[in-house]
């Protein structure tokens, strides 16, 4: 363990970027909400007229990270952009997510031109039509009778609901990424109360909730974690202790602690370690094994997901950077372990009771199972195509893995046991699935709808009879 600190990256975090970009002030209060209706086409659709190849994997990772491809990006006045449209499109996106700002999501070689022209030729001139229900997935949805989605809408509309954990008491807490404070959801009564985070623009995004009911909440711009006590009030409440550098995720820890990992370190790649027990508390940072080819190119290898397996080995994964890193704390090793297919866009897994990891592939359209023991991988294609993964999560009770999609507006369900696939389709266009938690109690799924710009914020509950 060292206490060094992550090369300086401006995390302004998205909020910030996407109000610096010119955004707030056209809209007054936030970015803007974009209605959308199950009358149109998915996502999904949309993408399937984009050959498959290199060029859609790199597209779906740098283009559809924020907000879809959608009826309203591609097709806003009802006929396809041009491309000299397109052009001024990307030219603006690469200001709010370029490699070389203060919020690299999208990679060092994304131009313009290239991508209008390649979007303008390939995107067909009016928008498919919607589903007509004739789809060979529609075989795998469940009698309507058998499952339920509730949702509940968020205020203001902008927010971005970033993140769901749900506690002991079934209550389900949410991350506002765009306003900065927290949402509590007590399903049995359906009222949602806020709660501030006593930080400046706090832009929380990711939440997990630990054994003790405390509230471990990763604050990207500014560069911190904070561990908020629900029982305890004034000071007492809220503990954050800096970490040097933009904390994407947060994991908790075998021995009560909470692990992050640093969205933007490259050179060196950083995890790091809140540890609550020593008085004040302390933060250490491991350097991971660096990226073989992108450590030192801008925009790098964008560490993503962090989770602690059984054996308390812990794992980041790389969208760009298409590897899964593992540090085991018991000894300090590092290793890494790239994914076995280009620009697959391992995005936010989950690890099994067994140690099995499961990534969904973002850009690979599948379901990917990694076996550290054996160090085999075995690969699910999803059943619709173009869904684009962005979440899975491991129902420890029944070994099922649950994987939120970002395009395709439905939850799918691996049940390892009858390999099988099962489709829960989402009442909402545009339901870009960005964090989903299953609840240990009732085994109730909860999503977040995490589309930014995209139709006004929610969160929703599946309910399986
Ligand atoms: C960092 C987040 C982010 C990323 C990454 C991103 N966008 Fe956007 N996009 C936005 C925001 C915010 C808006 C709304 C504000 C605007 O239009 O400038 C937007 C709007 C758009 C629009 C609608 C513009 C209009 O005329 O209303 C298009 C088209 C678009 N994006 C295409 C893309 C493409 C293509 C890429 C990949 C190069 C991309 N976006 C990547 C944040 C992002």
């Amino acid at each position: 363990m060292r206490n060094t600190v992550g090369r300086a990256v401006r995390g302004a975090g998205l909020a910030a970027a996407v109000a610096a970009a010119g955004v707030a002030a056209r809209t007054q209060e936030g970015p803007p909400v974009w209605p959308m209706t199950p009358d149109q086409p998915t996502s999904a659709r949309l993408l399937a007229a984009l050959p498959e190849g290199d060029e859609k994997r790199k597209f779906l990772l740098d283009c559809t990270g924020c907000h879809q491809l959608s009826v309203r990006t591609a097709y806003p006045a009802g006929a396809a952009r041009d491309s000299a449209d397109w052009d001024a499109a990307v030219q603006r996106m690469l200001r709010y997510g370029g490699a070389r700002g203060g919020f690299p999501v999208i990679h060092d070689g994304r131009e313009a031109a290239s991508t209008a022209r390649w979007l303008a030729r390939h995107l067909p001139a009016r928008p498919p039509v919607a589903g007509d229900g004739s789809e060979a997935w529609r075989a795998l949805v469940p009698a309507a009778s058998a499952w339920r989605v509730t949702e509940y809408p968020l205020q203001p509309a902008w927010e971005l609901p970033h993140d769901v954990a749900v506690d002991g008491a079934g209550r389900v807490v949410i991350t506002g990424m765009m306003t900065g404070r927290m949402y509590v959801l007590d399903p049995r009564t359906g009222t949602m109360d806020t709660v501030p985070v006593p930080v400046p623009r706090a832009n929380p995004r990711a939440v997990e909730v630990d054994a003790a009911g405390r509230w471990w909440v990763a604050l990207g711009g500014p560069r911190q974690v904070a561990v908020h006590d629900p029982r305890a009030s004034g000071a007492a409440a809220w503990r954050t202790f800096a970490t040097g550098m933009y904390p994407h995720s947060v994991a908790l820890g075998r021995d009560g602690e909470g692990w992050f990992n640093g969205h933007f370190t490259r050179s060196p790649e950083l995890i790091g370690r809140v540890s609550l027990a020593a008085g004040a508390g302390r933060v250490d940072t491991v350097a991971v094994t660096p990226h073989p080819t992108l450590a030192e190119v801008p925009g790098g290898p964008i560490p993503y997901e962090i989770r602690v397996a059984p054996d308390g080995v812990v794992w980041t994964s790389e969208l760009s950077g298409n590897r899964l890193v593992a540090h085991d704390p018991r000894d300090g090793r590092t290793w890494a372990v790239p994914i076995p297919e280009a620009h697959g866009g391992p995005r936010r897994f989950d690890v099994d009771a067994r140690g099995a990891l499961w990534v969904p592939l973002y850009a690979g359209n599948a379901l990917l199972r990694y076996e550290p023991a054996s160090n085999r991988f075995t690969r699910l294609p999803l059943p619709i195509p173009d869904a684009v993964p962005y979440v899975a999560r491991v129902d420890r009770a029944s070994g099922d893995v649950w994987v939120g999609t970002s395009a395709a507006d439905a939850v799918l369900r691996w049940t390892p046991a009858a390999s099988r696939w099962r489709v829960y389709p989402l009442p909402s266009r545009g339901a870009l699935v960005r964090h989903l938690a299953v609840d240990a109690r009732t085994r109730d799924v909860w999503l977040a709808y995490g589309a930014s710009p995209g139709p006004a914020a929610r969160v929703a509950r599946l309910t399986v009879r």
